[in-house]
């Protein structure tokens, strides 16, 4: 059989190989405690999911969605921006509903990318987006002209998976300077936009002069709320770009499933006490991670924004060894940061999608672990 080289050319989805080795442990009877995936143990909000009850009863939604999705879902999705970021699209022809963002994101490189092309994507960099497109830097003053003038497209991700990394608007000023000059479509992946913690909101990259012009905004129901198993988000910006990324799903998928843009259109309600209320939650797992890190000798630094915690770790262990060490010495689950690319190597992910009860536990696991000395 000959596979496609892009088959040959990735390595398996990062958390196969960690998932297979949890099985492993789990096998053997051991009660095995994973900071790996990104995936909230928060449930969806009832009202949102009463939402599906009630909408899978109707008949026509047992049909084919359109691609575009719903009118009133669109509408709903352009009200949320005026709300939460005092931002005017339009709903017919700046959103476009995606079954996630995981699917836009690697539909959006069929719009941009063909063999040979260049696009400059963040590194260490979240794996979809980094498999979807050829890896570079996302350090524009580190591009070099030539590269960035071949360049088709440039994705951003803020708050950042996986280091927590937050931008600010003078940043993506600075973005849309340099996308404009070198004519650069600008993709943002805001999945973690309503995830911040000490107060802190993320800003959109659509708040910005002039972002409408060269870019598209990604956001996800995912993590916004506790939605990951529904899979629902939306691309939102230029016109031109919702519109070639029309093209390209409405050939591969057949959209979201109506009843589950009703759960959105709830979601999308929810009030920010609510959202407040589940981030203090995050917002107390992440200080007790941070402090156990930093109780057995790591430099973590609390994250404003995101569902991570992102820390180096000592000198002369590779990200595999230390992960490697900390599930067969401590039966805990952590990701080795090489799996976001070549600049995440010396660093390990811990999420804080972990239930309270099961954090304490492989937080004191932590505690008493002795980190081996490499001499
Ligand atoms: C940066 C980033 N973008 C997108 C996604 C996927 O979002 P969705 O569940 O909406 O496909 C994730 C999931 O972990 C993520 O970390």
């Amino acid at each position: 059989m000959k596979f496609a080289s892009r088959i040959e050319k990735v390595p398996p989805y990062l958390f196969v190989g960690i998932s297979r080795k949890i099985a492993e442990k789990r096998a053997q009877g051991i009660d095995v405690i994973s900071f790996g995936i990104g995936d909230p143990d928060i449930p969806t909000p009832d009202n949102v999911v009463e939402k599906l009850r009630e909408t899978a009863l109707d008949s026509p939604n047992h049909r084919y969605p359109e691609t575009d999705g719903l009118p009133e879902f669109r509408q709903a999705v352009a009200d949320w921006y005026q709300r939460r970021f005092g931002i005017s699209v339009h709903p017919d022809k700046e959103t476009l509903p995606l079954i996630g963002a995981k699917e836009g994101i690697g539909h959006a490189a069929l719009c941009f990318i063909e063999p040979g092309d260049i696009a400059l994507v963040p590194d260490p960099g979240y794996p979809c987006i980094r498999w979807a497109h050829e890896r570079l830097d996302a350090d524009l003053d580190a591009i070099p002209d030539d590269v960035a003038d071949k360049a088709t497209v440039m994705w951003l991700n803020y708050p950042n998976n996986p280091t927590g990394a937050i931008a600010d608007a003078d940043y993506f000023a600075k973005v849309v300077e340099f996308a404009k000059a070198h004519d650069i479509a600008v993709m943002h992946d805001a999945s973690y936009s309503e995830v911040a913690f000490d107060g802190y909101r993320p800003i959109s990259f659509l708040e910005t002069p002039g972002a409408i012009d060269v870019g598209v905004e990604f956001h996800s129901l995912s993590k916004s709320y506790n939605m990951t198993g529904w899979r629902l988000g939306m691309a939102v910006g230029n016109e031109d770009i919702i519109s070639a990324l029309m093209v390209i799903k409405s050939n591969l998928d057949s959209g979201v499933p109506n009843a589950i843009q009703y759960m959105g259109m709830e979601a999308m309600e929810l009030s920010q006490n609510a959202i407040d209320e589940r981030n203090a939650i995050y917002e107390h797992r992440r200080d007790r991670v941070v402090q156990t890190l930093r109780d057995i000798g790591l430099d973590a630094i609390p994250p404003k924004a995101s569902l991570y915690v992102w820390t180096r770790i000592p000198e002369g262990f590779t990200s595999a060894e230390f992960t490697a060490l900390l599930l067969d010495e401590a039966d805990i689950v952590v990701t080795p940061g090489n799996g976001y690319g070549e600049y995440g190597e010396g660093y390990i992910r811990l999420s804080l999608t972990i239930n309270d009860e099961d954090m304490e536990k492989g937080l004191a696991r932590l505690s008493e672990w002795q980190i081996p000395s490499k001499d």
